[in-house]
């Protein structure tokens, strides 16, 4: 027996699954049973330089010769975006071959159609390299936990702002240096926008919510924030209150029964707490079973060998399901039987401790007529913090941190307070105490 692979796209991660394929191919066969075989990889240019040369006459730039190639059983898509990758997997699953992809800007935007399409012809559609890189949080959730009630998920799914995080955290670098310094050191792309502004995150916490809830929320539904706004004083402040910031996406029933609230913002979490050490590229999540407590789950979320280990685990657990039993109930790709359609929870209902940070005139009255507009919106300072004095401006920080409130009296408050002359700017952080 034999499972023979096509690649679509050979950049770094295809060249980390065709070196994994060729250099494990012991390893492989003696847990599956049998080997892999790498049969075609679609390319742009045959003559491009690669991280791995494949075999002569595997490369071609005709993709009908990977999706439809009844020498093909198992398609990786490793091409990123929306087109033409959501064509290729659909034409793919038609002729009735399996797909692994590392996709996760399709899967989360048109996921639904392709996972329906993959049911209908009774085919699979792998994963884990979409979500965290090597972590195995997919197959966690799918199957390690899977007797649980997940009441909450909480995880650092972007490498690159974690490592700009805490360079400004750690060395005090602004957003700008910190950017420059991860894109001259190949950590951050040249177009950094879908990193810094949150985008990439989201769509794995889309994922993830499908995975935990049963429930695809819609990328427009969840409040995305990305790190392009934050400061470096606000990582010292932070540190002064006792809490680290990172770019935290968070998945949870709220209060513990639901609705489902999905959000992705920075986020002040408590120093102590596993996620908080979580520096520089690496990624990790924490899920909370009702059943299971808390599991951290941290590691490489990008790169070439460590993507490659996440595709080629999905090929090996397509062969070792498909092969050795052709079954027509095949376990469901989320592991639902049946998704739910239920929305998610309006930001405006969140309830969360919230950092602010004023930029003030330091006269008399402008903290009693800023605790005046929080308390008539119910929002409770729980500290107070104002450094030194600016004899040439007059304008000072001063920085609250509340007790939890509404998101949406939150909002409104801050609208009345940057209404008042001795304010000149308020920025909010929110804090997360339920880790
Ligand atoms: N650009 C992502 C990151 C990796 O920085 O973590 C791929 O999703």
């Amino acid at each position: 027996m034999l499972t023979t692979v096509g690649l679509l796209g050979f950049g770094n991660v295809g060249s980390g699954v065709a070196k994994l394929i060729k250099t494990e191919g012991g390893l492989i066969a003696d847990k599956l049973g049998w080997p892999l075989k790498l049969a075609k990889c679609l390319v742009r240019d045959l003559n491009a330089a690669r991280g791995f040369e494949p075999e002569p006459g595997l490369l071609t730039t005709d993709p009908s010769e990977v999706v439809g190639n009844p020498e093909v059983q198992v398609v990786c898509e490793l091409i990123g975006g929306v087109e033409p990758a959501k064509t290729l997997i659909l034409r793919a699953l038609e002729a009735g071959q399996h797909v692994v992809t590392a996709n996760k800007a399709l899967l989360a935007t048109h996921g639904l159609e392709i996972f329906r399409k993959a049911s209908e012809v009774n085919r699979d559609v792998m994963f884990e390299a979409a979500v965290a890189g090597a972590i195995p949080v997919i197959r966690t959730l799918k199957e390690g936990l899977t007797a649980n009630r997940i009441q909450a998920l909480y995880g650092i799914l972007n490498g690159t702002t974690n490592h700009i995080i805490t360079r400004m955290s750690k060395d005090a670098l602004t957003f700008a240096e910190a950017l420059a310094e991860a894109q001259a050191a190949g950590f951050a792309e040249a177009d950094p926008t879908a990193d810094v502004e949150g985008h990439d995150a989201a769509h794995k916490l889309v994922l993830l919510s499908a995975l935990a809830y049963g429930v695809l929320p819609k990328l427009d539904d969840i409040h995305v924030e990305g790190i392009t706004k934050l400061d470096p004083i606000d990582f010292a402040f932070a540190a002064e209150f006792g809490y680290v910031i990172k770019l935290l996406a968070t998945a949870s029933l709220h209060n513990g029964q639901g609705p489902l609230e999905v959000r992705l913002h920075p986020t002040m979490l408590p120093a102590g707490h596993l996620l908080s050490g979580v520096n520089g590229v690496m990624n990790a999540i924490t899920i909370r079973g009702h059943a299971s407590g808390d599991i951290f789950l941290s590691g490489p979320g990008a790169g070439m060998m460590p993507t490659a280990s996440s595709v080629v685990g999905d090929i090996i657990e397509v062969a070792r399901t498909h092969q050795s039993l052709e079954s027509s109930l095949r376990p469901p790709i989320l592991g639902w039987r049946k998704l739910k359609s239920d929305s998610v929870m309006p930001m405006s209902e969140a309830l969360l401790g919230y950092y602010l940070r004023l930029t003030v005139l330091d006269r008399p009255g402008v903290l009693s007529a800023i605790s005046g507009i929080l308390g008539a919106h119910n929002i409770s300072i729980a500290q107070v913090i104002q450094r030194g004095q600016n004899n040439l401006t007059g304008w000072v920080d001063l920085v609250m941190l509340t007790h939890k409130a509404l998101e949406k009296d939150l909002q409104k408050a801050l609208v009345a307070t940057r209404e008042l002359e001795a304010v000149r700017e308020a920025r909010l952080i929110r804090v997360e105490e339920s880790l």
